[in-house]
């Protein structure tokens, strides 16, 4: 059941849409015109408000800043080539965004009314949306503690908010990671599962070693043995070996739900290709790939959509992968999702929201 709510809308006064290069667009950095904020205090979620996009005020205090009660999505919008506005999957976000804020204990946001907001900020905002293939409306929304108090204690007040931001691919060419032996994103017992933004903030110093070694990300292995493929820095991970799709399993708290991987998972099922979702061991990666039996790796998340793998750095050697050409399944699903979120292919699962 969707959720009908009335929501205050102020329009800037003043549009930046001329301004914009829709040629080159960096990942991330245009904002498009207007925000959504929501407020919680005294146990409930205040109306929410669609206002011109700027800074916010904050107090010195605020707890996010000081204990990290701070959690984020990532969704996309695209247009059709019908010219109808989709959002895919925001239900899957809105799941998580629930899972994330229990974690975190924070107030949860009903899946109706999450989708609801997301969908009416797009509607907004769905000038904003660029044409250019391969390029969407990014959506970030996230949910702070503004308390103002240096306590250690759940906040009784939050701000929920959300932007867009019209983007191009988040790499612009194939990936390199680093398999991380030392380092840990997430343990046991931790926050790894939940889209929280200390995890981002602890990944950076392990990651730049990386970078200083040519790499563009790490790819993190488990805190205990460090024996066990996890997920990569901006994205989950896959691997084609012996022409089944093998991904790590996302039983543990460690590893992040990601919505653009479950959705490659349920794809290759669909498409009668074997599906192994379990551990899965560096050593049988190493291994794989001297047999050759590892055809593809990749990257799946949000932003980095299919991000193929070109090279896995481990320890002093890099574990070069087939041609990009040669990568039958990633390329076939990077392109049927495409097409889905394009309007040129059916979605017989129900993955795409109009708007
Ligand atoms: C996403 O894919 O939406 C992410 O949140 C990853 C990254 C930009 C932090």
């Amino acid at each position: 059941m969707q959720q009908t709510v009335s929501i205050k809308v102020t329009p800037t006064s003043k549009s930046k849409i001329e301004s914009v290069d829709w040629e080159n667009l960096p990942f991330g950095k245009v904002f498009s015109d207007h925000m959504l904020v929501m407020d919680y205090k005294d146990g409930a979620w205040q109306e929410a408000e669609i206002v011109p996009f700027g800074p916010i005020e904050m107090h010195p205090a605020m707890s996010a800043i000081h204990y990290g009660q701070s959690i984020f999505e990532g969704m996309k919008a695209n247009r059709t080539v019908d010219g109808d506005v989709v959002i895919f999957r925001p239900d899957m976000n809105a799941k998580r965004f629930i899972e994330s804020c229990e974690r975190m204990c924070m107030p949860t946001i009903p899946e109706d009314l999450f989708t609801e907001l997301v969908r009416k900020l797009v509607e907004v905002e769905k000038d904003w949306i660029p044409s250019k293939e391969g390029y969407s409306l990014y959506i970030r929304p996230f949910l702070f503690a503004t308390d103002e108090f240096i306590g250690i204690k759940p906040s009784e007040t939050y701000r929920f908010m959300i932007f867009t931001c019209p983007v191009g691919a988040y790499y612009s060419e194939p990936v390199n990671v680093l398999i991380e032996e030392f380092y840990t994103r997430a343990s046991e017992g931790g926050v790894g599962r939940a889209k929280v933004a200390g995890n981002y903030g602890a990944s950076l110093f392990p990651a730049r070693k990386g970078q200083a070694r040519g790499y563009h990300q790490l790819l993190w292995t488990d805190g205990k043995t460090h024996s066990y493929v996890e997920e990569s820095g901006t994205m989950n991970v896959c691997f084609v070996i012996d022409g089944k799709l093998v991904t790590p399993s996302e039983d543990s708290d460690t590893i992040l739900r990601g919505v653009t991987k479950r959705s490659v998972v349920e794809l290759a099922k669909h498409w009668g290709m074997p599906v192994e979702e379990r551990k899965v061991t560096v050593a049988e990666i190493v291994e794989a790939n001297k047999n050759g039996s590892l055809t593809e790796a990749f990257g799946a998340g949000t932003a980095a959509t299919i991000a193929h793998i070109a090279k896995i750095g481990y320890r002093d050697t890099d574990l070069v992968l087939p041609s990009i050409e040669s990568r039958d399944f990633s390329n076939k699903v990077h392109a049927y999702l495409d097409d889905m979120k394009a309007g040129k292919v059916e979605d017989p699962f129900g993955w795409i929201l109009k708007v």
